[in-house]
């Protein structure tokens, strides 16, 4: 039997962690992994929907792989993820592509190497795809973010936004326990990880699905039970935040614990008061700004990053400027930019008035110049200081160092030693858009 696997693995975060869940599975089972999935035993498709590309993307893939699938009956090919999660796609998916031995759910991860064995075991496809959200972390995980690890906070989301998918493949928020979180982030400090993201779809949000239970509290609490239980030379970061629930509680507890990184994902969407009532956000453009002055009084120096959409349902050329207007108004350190595209089930996705692509591609691509040309400037207030760098990655054919500094921003140098997972001080030369080139000093 051929014992190695591939994950092909689209979208966020969340998805490259859950792989490297899979990855902790397969590799306890003694399954070891490889580069392309003509080499592999098992092929795991990890699938986003958060936009139609994205779903585009894995069908592309899938529709390449049926040759090789053809030819080698005995490969088990697999796919997983948020597309598996909607209402009907693991029925399109077995129609459109029945050589797909395994359809599971989000919420079936950690059954995954039991539903292997039950494929072995039969020849007819498995298909398991729950509603119900299970306790369990699966454990062990093959990381291979080194030296950053991924942790867990909250699962799921309550917010509906109008134009969102993810409540629907991810379900209501679950929230893990103070202790399970610190216990996993000790652990791994004392690994060697030198930088923790805590991931949720609204880190804001975390706790209240547990308040009032035993060791429970928000996410200032959890921060605060961290730093205080996890000392050491590391980085704290976390995303994704939603503008509505993010408290000054929260940004004092990241301006007071020394380990929490001054950058603050705040996805913004839109600048328009009339798209963002549409767009369920809760909040107004005065109320983002808001959110942002507080942020800038306790960490005066505090990076913001956002998301935000052109071309959602009815936006006006008005309201797309008042989008451009925030923009030029935060300053954001980094912004990503997309363009609406309509998700079935969602509410806007039934809207009449949606935007013509044409007007929607001039949007976006004025919108990404002016950001570019922003960051540009940003970086060139760089030169000339040293910052300091996380190392995370080094690039071959350009013998380059890579590495981040507290703000995310990414720096680039060379050493003749392997520098991953130091903390380096580089000097910072020339820029080039959002990149910075040092000297290490
Ligand atoms: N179309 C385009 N972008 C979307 N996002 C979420 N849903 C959609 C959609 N239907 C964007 C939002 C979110 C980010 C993760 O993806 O900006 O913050
Ligand atoms: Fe989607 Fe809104 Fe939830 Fe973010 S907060 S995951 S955009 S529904």
């Amino acid at each position: 039997m051929n014992n190695k696997y591939f994950i092909q693995t689209y979208g966020c975060q969340m998805n490259l962690h859950e792989s490297e869940k899979l990855a902790g599975m397969l590799k306890q089972a003694g399954y070891v992994a490889c580069e392309t999935p003509e080499q592999a035993g098992i092929i795991i498709y990890v699938t986003c929907c958060i936009r139609e590309n994205a779903e585009q993307k894995v069908y592309g893939h899938l529709g390449a792989l049926k040759p090789y699938k053809m030819k080698n009956r005995d490969v088990i090919v697999a796919v997983g993820g948020c597309m598996t999660q909607q209402e009907g796609a693991a029925q399109k998916l077995h129609s459109t592509f029945p050589f797909v031995d395994i359809i599971f759910g989000t919420h079936n991860l950690c059954e995954f190497m039991s539903l292997l064995e039950k494929k072995r075991n039969q020849k007819k496809k498995v298909i398991e795809i729950t509603e119900k959200w299970s306790e369990s972390e699966c454990i062990p995980m093959a990381r291979n973010s080194y030296p950053n690890a991924w942790v867990n906070v909250i699962y799921g989301c309550n917010n509906f936004c109008t134009y969102c998918i993810v409540p629907y493949v991810r379900g209501r928020e679950k929230s893990r326990k103070i202790a399970d979180v610190v216990s996993e982030v000790k652990e791994l400090i004392a690994q060697g990880y030198k930088e923790i993201t805590l991931l949720g779809q609204n880190v804001n949000s975390y706790g209240n699905d547990i308040l009032g239970e035993e060791g429970a509290g928000d996410f200032a609490d959890l921060l605060d039970a961290i730093c205080e239980q996890v000392k050491g030379d590391y980085r704290l970061r976390f995303m994704s935040n939603h503008p509505k629930d993010l408290t000054e509680r929260l940004v004092m507890a990241m301006a007071r614990n020394k380990n929490v990184c001054h950058l603050i994902h705040l996805p913004l969407q839109s600048g328009s008061n009339k798209v963002l009532k549409e767009m369920n956000r809760r909040y107004t453009r005065e109320q983002y700004l808001e959110k942002v002055a507080l942020i800038k009084k306790h960490m005066p120096d505090c990076a913001i990053s956002t998301d935000v959409m052109v071309g959602f349902p009815g936006e006006s050329e008005s309201d797309y400027e008042d989008t451009l207007d925030i923009m030029q108004r935060v300053n954001f350190s980094a912004a990503f930019m997309f363009v609406y595209s309509p998700r079935e089930g969602t509410p806007a996705a039934k809207r009449p008035d949606q935007i013509d692509a044409e007007i929607s591609k001039a949007r976006i691509m004025k919108m990404v110049a002016l950001q570019n040309a922003r960051t540009a400037e940003y970086s060139k207030t760089y030169e000339g200081k040293t910052i300091q760098i996380l190392c995370e990655d080094y690039d071959k054919k350009r013998d380059l160092y890579m590495g981040r500094d507290e703000y995310g921003r990414m720096g680039y140098f060379t050493s003749d030693k392997n520098e991953i997972g130091n903390f380096v001080n580089i000097k910072v030369g020339k820029t080039n858009g959002i990149s910075l080139y040092g000297e290490k000093i």
